[in-house]
């Protein structure tokens, strides 16, 4: 239930209305304040009086009943106690009943978000910078899905560019089918680096020529093409299986190649469209920034032009509520100008468009890159935290049955959450000991929680009835973070911010921790053991419901 809500609908304040009180009704920072607090402060102006007479005359004038309990007046706060035992028994309920859905809602039905996410480069390293995007998108898609959203997962492969011209120039002279059908990625990776660094003059105006080919439609050049397109997905659709993420579309820039030219036309008749020094811009001046460059001197399109393009077929297609860009902030201004161009042109849904922005990966040791200049790939960091999960799990529980399978989603999950547990926005260090830290705020340590709570469910059962007496602070406290989690998942989609979600996850641990240090619940006397035992399945079954959101599996046993 809607404790805000309530609260606001019985307060009686003459000259304030239910709204407003609704809005200013905060979470005070600890429990001993009270659940609920209003402060008065801004009030006092409107209806001069002090805010300390403002919160007594609401408090008095308050009737406490069954669901609030007390409503006391301190320093210019109003305080509110919700009765434990009323909010115990409707949570523990809806949780037992509703299982999987816990915390899911309807608010988005009729609406369709489309994610831009991982957004990889054919034939480039899908490496440890693809992983926030990656983690964080996969994300998004399932709360956005949870919130009863049509989430539409879009793949804006980097399949189009002069890259690819030289990538067959470099697989005539060097390449062979086998070595590149066996190593994949990698060799048609090593490929393209050798081009870089090798390639003549000669060689460049070949890779020119059959990126000519390629836009041409010649049959050889594009089967060269496909061939690497496929392999780049074959590879990367592995890893996206791993981390659980799903996409819909794979509608890269390549796709946008015959939908640029109307978006080129439309430019141009609305008087956007400008010459510079033989390019076509779009003058960003007056909005203080530097032009959107749409075709340059030789004709060719640029990333902003197929962007434009796609985001129009995506109006077009799919009649978004909101198109979100995951990519990371080095794109900023890139988003913030075609986003502009958009509005320029007209479309009063470029208001729509959201850049989901996203700090930095680094990996403890330095860069993303080592010193070798050689990028790390995102399967090396995955491979090597499921084999340390392993060696821990062994060491930990030596007799533990399928340790692989548990290796793995501890290992998974710990890249997952290690990407996403901070504000998407901050740049981020990669430590394997931290992500894979029992102790930390981390996704092992949840699903440590989990196999504890699993193993007194598997011993004492889900009890089909039970009784509330009244609740210790711990039992409260986890009552109370229960009953968060609903919010904590609109908060997350509402910021963009799958964050929201790891942090309850491990609030709710540490607060089910405590309970269960504290208080026995298998040897618990009379009404209590079953009371606690439905509370323990309400905790388990909440805590899986969220890392099932950010794509971690929950292992039984540890
Ligand atoms: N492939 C791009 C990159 O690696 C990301 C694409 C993001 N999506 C977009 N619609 N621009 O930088």
């Amino acid at each position: 239930m809607d404790y805000k809500k309530y609260i606001a609908q019985k307060i009686k304040a003459e000259g304030l209305s239910e709204d407003e009180i609704y809005s200013s009704i905060a979470l005070p920072p600890n429990s001993d304040m009270g659940d609920y607090a209003l402060p008065c402060f801004k009030f006092a102006k409107v209806l001069r009086k002090s805010p300390a007479l403002i919160a007594q005359d609401i408090a008095a004038n308050y009737s406490a009943d069954d669901v609030i309990e007390k409503a006391e007046a301190v320093n210019g706060y109003v305080n509110f106690t919700v009765n434990k035992s009323a909010l115990a028994r409707e949570t523990i309920d809806a949780v037992l009943n509703s299982g999987e859905k816990y915390g899911s809602s309807d608010e988005g039905a009729g609406r369709t978000v489309c994610i831009d996410y991982s957004s990889v480069n054919i034939a480039k390293p899908f490496h440890i910078g693809h992983l926030s995007t990656t983690a964080i998108g996969g994300a998004l898609y399932k709360i956005f899905n949870f919130l009863g959203y049509k989430a539409v997962g879009i793949n804006h492969l980097g399949d189009y560019g002069t890259q690819f011209g030289k990538l067959i120039c470099a697989y005539k002279h060097w390449g062979n089918k086998e070595e590149v059908e066996k190593g994949g990625i990698h060799a048609i990776n090593d490929l393209y680096v050798r081009f870089n660094t090798e390639a003549d003059e000669q060689m460049e105006k070949e890779a020119r020529e059959y990126f000519r080919l390629i836009e041409s439609g010649d049959k050889e050049a594009n089967e060269l093409f496909d061939w690497f397109k496929d392999l780049t997905l074959k590879y990367v659709k592995g890893i996206y299986e791993k981390l659980n993420v799903t996409f819909d579309s794979y509608a890269g820039e390549r796709f946008y190649t015959d939908k640029m030219q109307p978006v080129i036309d439309e430019l141009r008749e609305k008087g956007l469209l400008k010459e510079s020094e033989g390019a076509q811009i779009v003058d960003l001046e007056p909005y203080g920034m530097p032009p959107c460059l749409i075709l340059r001197s030789d004709g060719a399109s640029l990333y902003a032009t197929r962007d434009l393009a796609a985001a129009i077929y995506r109006k077009n297609t799919y009649d978004f509520y909101k198109c979100l860009y995951v990519v990371a902030y080095q794109q900023n201004l890139h988003f913030k100008q075609f986003f502009k161009v958009l509005e320029l042109m007209g479309k009063e849904w470029a208001k729509d468009l959201v850049h989901v922005a996203y700090g930095m990966v680094s990996l403890e040791d330095g860069a993303m890159s080592t010193r070798k200049g050689k990028v790390v790939w995102l399967e090396d960091v995955i491979k090597k935290c499921e084999e340390k999960a392993y060696a821990i799990i062994s060491e930990k529980n030596p007799e533990l049955e399928n340790k692989e399978d548990v290796a793995e989603k501890v290992g998974v999950g710990a890249v997952i959450f290690g990407a996403l547990y901070n504000s998407k926005i901050k740049d981020i260090v990669f430590s394997y000991d931290k992500v894979l830290s029992f102790e930390g705020e981390t996704s092992v340590y949840v699903q440590y929680t989990c196999a504890r709570a699993n193993s007194v469910i598997e011993k004492g059962g889900v009890p089909a009835e039970y009784k509330i007496s009244d609740l210790l602070p711990q039992e409260a406290e986890v009552v109370k973070g229960i009953a968060a989690f609903p919010q904590a998942v609109k908060d997350a989609a509402e910021k963009y911010e799958p964050s929201i979600v790891a942090r309850f996850a491990v609030d709710l641990a540490q607060k089910f921790n405590k309970f269960y240090f504290d208080c026995k619940i298998l040897t618990a006397e009379g009404d209590k053991k079953n009371f606690r035992l439905a509370l323990t399945a309400a905790a388990l079954t909440t805590l899986k419901n969220a890392l099932k959101l950010l794509g971690i599996g929950v292992p039984d046993k540890m």
